[in-house]
């Protein structure tokens, strides 16, 4: 991963930072590799940043533009354990905090994962944050503020970890979706998180589909751009195109199915309605011809 911030043309100031934060937060868990690289070197550079100031971080922007890619990036260089909490489905202070239990043969606490990020100096993923109920909100203010202790009720208080940060995520406006209330978005520094661009977007093929032919890797960027081009003229909804639709769509082709039936099944028809769908193929179909088969993308 070191390499891959070298790679990236990070900063040196920031790598030194980088180094620093390790030497200075020795951890003995392992961070967990990702699975993905985030590419993009503004906002490597920008979130790199807020963590080392010691801000929370969020990342705000439309569907697959990288933003748990990003996160899950960040513990892995800060060489951080990271934990993972998902504000889709209900949760309140005492799933975050931690709640009593019985084990059996008495009553115990089982930490909840705001406690144990905080006590291991883990990067906590609050994901899709603006989904957060009110029940939540409570301690989403207390751990975000600059307290450098949680309060467990019942229990007294805990320390946080210094090397702690919190990580959120959010799409505006996406169904469910609040908006942010200004309490918490203070709590915040606040990346707008960009689409990829067209060069990094050909890195990420490669990297994710070595074997796909150059040639294609080019056609296929380049259609993406296009779909995006009609999406930003409004000539079609951002619904049916997203990058994860795009790389499922190859990862099928890879699978042996016709690119054509794959572009459809990961693009076209994520859209339900047909003339949107018939401007989607004609799109596709300048760039991908319709009798191509899968095995001549690759080898
Ligand atoms: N700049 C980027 N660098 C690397 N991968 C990206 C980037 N933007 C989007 N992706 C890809 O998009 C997909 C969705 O990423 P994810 O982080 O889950 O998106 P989000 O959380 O913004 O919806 C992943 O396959 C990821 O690799
Ligand atoms: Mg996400």
């Amino acid at each position: 991963m070191a390499d891959f911030l070298t790679e990236e043309h990070i900063s040196k100031q920031l790598l030194e930072g980088i180094a620093a934060y390790k030497k200075k937060y020795p951890s003995n868990a392992d961070a967990v590799r990702p699975k993905y690289p985030y590419y993009g070197r503004k906002i490597w550079e920008e979130a790199i940043s807020a963590v080392l100031s010691g801000a929370n971080l969020l990342l705000e922007g439309p569907k697959a533009t990288g933003k748990n890619v990003l996160a899950e990036n960040l513990a892995y260089v800060f060489n951080r354990p990271s934990w993972d909490i998902s504000f889709h489905i209900n949760i309140d202070a005492s799933y975050l905090i931690g709640t009593d239990t019985f084990d059996g043969s008495k009553v115990v606490f089982r930490k909840g994962p705001v406690v144990l990020c905080a006590e291991n100096g883990g990067f906590g993923i609050l994901d899709e944050i603006n989904m957060a109920k009110n029940e939540a909100l409570v301690v989403l203010h207390e751990i975000l503020d600059y307290r450098h202790t949680i309060s467990i009720p019942g229990y007294g208080s805990i320390d946080v970890n210094p090397a702690t940060r919190f990580l959120a995520t959010m799409n505006y406006g996406y169904a469910g979706t609040r908006e942010l209330n200004e309490a918490l978005a203070s709590r915040f520094v606040i990346i707008s998180m960009p689409q990829i661009s067209m060069e990094n977007l050909e890195r990420l093929l490669l990297y994710t589909f070595p074997s796909l032919k150059p040639k294609w890797m080019e056609q296929f960027a380049l259609l993406f751009e296009d779909l995006r081009k009609k999406v930003e003229a409004a000539e079609i909804s951002q619904h049916a195109v997203d990058l994860r639709g795009f790389l499922d769509a190859i990862r099928l082709m890879q699978n042996g199915l016709a690119p054509s039936e794959a572009l459809e099944m990961g693009i076209t028809n994520k859209s339900f309605d047909s003339c949107e769908r018939r401007l989607i193929d004609d799109v596709i179909q300048s760039r991908i011809p319709e009798t191509l088969e899968s095995r001549s993308l690759f080898g």
